[in-house]
Order: C-alpha cells, then sequence, then structure tokens
C-alpha cells in the first residue's frame, strides 16, 4: 500500500520505575545492563498528532517539528537522531515528509522527563504509518515493536506503550521478557488498582547529569556488577510482592532502589549528588509520618531531585492532606502533580 496523506495522533504516558534502570550493554543498540520495572502513570503524558504527506525526493529525512504550536528546532537533532537509528526497522521513513506536532500535559521544564512519554508517543505515530501501508500486521506486532522503536527513542520509553506494570530486560523471573522491548505484566494483586503517585517538584532546573552520560558511567563502576546483579534479584522479589499484595515489602523495596540509584551517581567518576537538601527533607518527613501513622506511602526517585511519593488510593485523602500540611513547603513554588498508575499509549 502506498499513502498520499495521512494523519494519526497518540498520547503516550510517562512512567516511573520501581526497580530502575541504570546501565546500558557496551557495544548494544539501547540493550540495558540489567532488567526494570516501572508503574505506567496516566495523568503525565505527550500528545503528538503526526501528518505524513509522500514525497518524490527520498534521499533524506523530512520533517517540521512542533512544541505546543510553535516550530521547535532545538528537538530536531533528536528526531533526526532517532529516524538515522529506526531507518533500518522503518524503511518507509524517507518516503514522506513528517510534521510532527507535540504537546505535554505537565508544566514544561518541571524536572520531569518528557523523552520517555514523547519517544512513545512518536513510537505509536510511526507504528500507525506503518499499519495504513501494512494493514496486515497484527496488534501484538503492532504494540511490540512501538515499544522496540521507542526504545532506540529513549530505553525507558519502552516501558511506557501499553499495561499498568512494564518490564524491560531478559530476565529469569518474567518468562517473556526481553532487553528488545518492554512488557506487559499482568498478574497485579488488587492492593496495587489505581495506585497513586504525587510528584512533588523539588527542583525543576536543567539536569546536572543527561542519562546517556549516567548511563555510561556504570562502564567501569566499582559496584557495576554487584548492581547488575542486584536488580536481577529484586525483580523476581518485586514480581513476588505485586502478585501477593505485600504492600509494605514492596514499599521497602522501591526506596531501596531509589537509594541505590543515587548510590551509584554518588560512586561513579564523575560523581554526582542530584538529591536536594528538600529531596532529604521530604524523604524524612515521608518516613516520620509512616511511622507515626503506620499510613503505607513510600517515595521513589528518578535521575533527579523530585519526589514520586508512591500509595494506595484507599490512603489517597490522608495522604494529600499531609503533602499539604508538611511537603509543600518543599517544593519548588509549592508545585506537585498527581497522578496514579495508568494503562499506557492511547489513540486519539
Ligand atoms: O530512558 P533513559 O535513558 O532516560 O533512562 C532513565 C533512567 C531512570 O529514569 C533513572 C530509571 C528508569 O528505569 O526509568
Amino acid at each position: 500500500n502506498s499513502i498520499e496523506t495521512a494523519s494519526f495522533s497518540w498520547s503516550a504516558p510517562s512512567n516511573i520505575a520501581l526497580v530502575k534502570y541504570w546501565g546500558k550493554k557496551e557495544n548494544g543498540d539501547q540493550i540495558p545492563a540489567n532488567p526494570s520495572i516501572s508503574f505506567t502513570l496516566k495523568n503525565c503524558k505527550t500528545i503528538t498528532t503526526v501528518v505524513v504527506s509522500s514525497k518524490v525526493e527520498k534521499d533524506t529525512f523530512s520533517f517540521d517539528l512542533l512544541f505546543e504550536g510553535q516550530p521547535k528546532e532545538d528537538f530536531k537533532p533528536k528526531i533526526q537522531k532517532f529516524f538515522e537509528r529506526i531507518e533500518t526497522y522503518c524503511p518507509y521513513l524517507k518516503d514522506y515528509h513528517f510534521t510532527i506536532d507535540t504537546q505535554n500535559t505537565f508544566p514544561h521544564s518541571s524536572g520531569i522527563a518528557s523523552s520517555a512519554s514523547g519517544m512513545a508517543a512518536l513510537a505509536m505515530n510511526i507504528m500507525s504509518l506503518e499499519k495504513a501501508i501494512q494493514p496486515e500486521i497484527s496488534s501484538d506486532y503492532f504494540y511490540a515493536k512501538a515499544s522496540f522503536l521507542a526504545r532506540l527513542g529513549s530505553g525507558s520509553a519502552c516501558r511506557s506503550i501499553i499495561g499498568n506494570v512494564v518490564a524491560w530486560g531478559k530476565n529469569e523471573t518474567i518468562k517473556n521478557s526481553s532487553d528488545l522491548f518492554g512488557v506487559e505484566f499482568v498478574n497485579i494483586h488488587s492492593n496495587f488498582q489505581n495506585f497513586q503517585d504525587t510528584i512533588l517538584l523539588v527542583d525543576k532546573g536543567e539536569k546536572q547529569v543527561s542519562s546517556t552520560v549516567g548511563h555510561n558511567l556504570m562502564h567501569n563502576h566499582p559496584f557495576a556488577s554487584q548492581r547488575f546483579d542486584q536488580a536481577h534479584d529484586n525483580i523476581a522479589k518485586i514480581v513476588s510482592l505485586l502478585e501477593t499484595g505485600n504492600v509494605t515489602e514492596f514499599m521497602s523495596l522501591v526506596e531501596s532502589e531509589a537509594l541505590t540509584l543515587h548510590a551509584m551517581m554518588m560512586t561513579s567518576m564523575p560523581y554526582f549528588i542530584l538529591m536536594k537538601p528538600n529531596t532529604l527533607e521530604i524523604i524524612n518527613r515521608i518516613w516520620k509520618f509512616r511511622n507515626e501513622t503506620q499510613t503505607p506511602i513510600c517515595f521513589t526517585l528518578d535521575a533527579g531531585a523530585n519526589v514520586h511519593v508512591l500509595y494506595p488510593e484507599n490512603v489517597k485523602e490522608k495522604v494529600l492532606q499531609f503533602i499539604q500540611d508538611e511537603l509543600v513547603g518543599y517544593c519548588q513554588n509549592g508545585q506537585y502533580i498527581c497522578d496514579e498508575i495508568g494503562n499506557g499509549a492511547q489513540n486519539l
């Protein structure tokens, strides 16, 4: 099938890792050094519309990029690189001119990485184009390949395609797991249904270390092999906790993973401290509140200073009150985002 012109539109969410991806295999094409697993989010997402029109001259990639309706030149090299990386898997890309119009539901430069949601949304649109050219492709193939392409854009993006809980990276526990794309993990206990993630925006500044640089610091890292073994063990543990609904142990594991991620950055060469004083204040307040009230609540962190506060839906009111009373003061401009576990990308 050849198509003249078509328009596609997808939203894709961000995700928050429970067991963290940190480190890539050397000489690989975005192959993770260890398996990871994440909650898919619902509200923090990228919405991307792609208009394609066939072109005569097929030697180069051709695209325009709009961010929130305005031309955005500085994102272009990223897209160019992404197209180059995926071209072997999508040989039709040079046949079309792309107008890519994208926006995020979360505030611009909030310190929330938009690379996962952004690359996932773009990958879904490219798969819609592929489906238009080749209508016979199956739905399973469509989603698996979307995740595969998203991975080549930004590793963790492959966990933003489909499912509430998504694992990426070959491991012994999850039988259908792969280094090449994310797989939906389905045996989740009802205790984790509608799990909440309130994201406290501690520092909205530019990241001190890009994740590309960060992943590379795991090469020759003194604790790399122990860390990668630990991630495999933690996948086995968290899978069992997600299945049995053991929220208390789940929370210890998730917090330990967050601190381990930061410990890796603190012990690399060069070394980084990505937490801010307010990150630590928040963590201590969460621990105190948990001890005093026995409320199931924990934190996790990305490669930055913001804090994700995770808790079950049935304590939402109490936790939001606590956040209002005690944590908002530590957020930049008092800003936080209420999110919860979601389902993945949506065709709009
Ligand atoms: O997808 P990347 O390359 O931006 O790496 C993301 C790494 C962490 O967010 C720190 C952990 C994770 O598994 O998402």
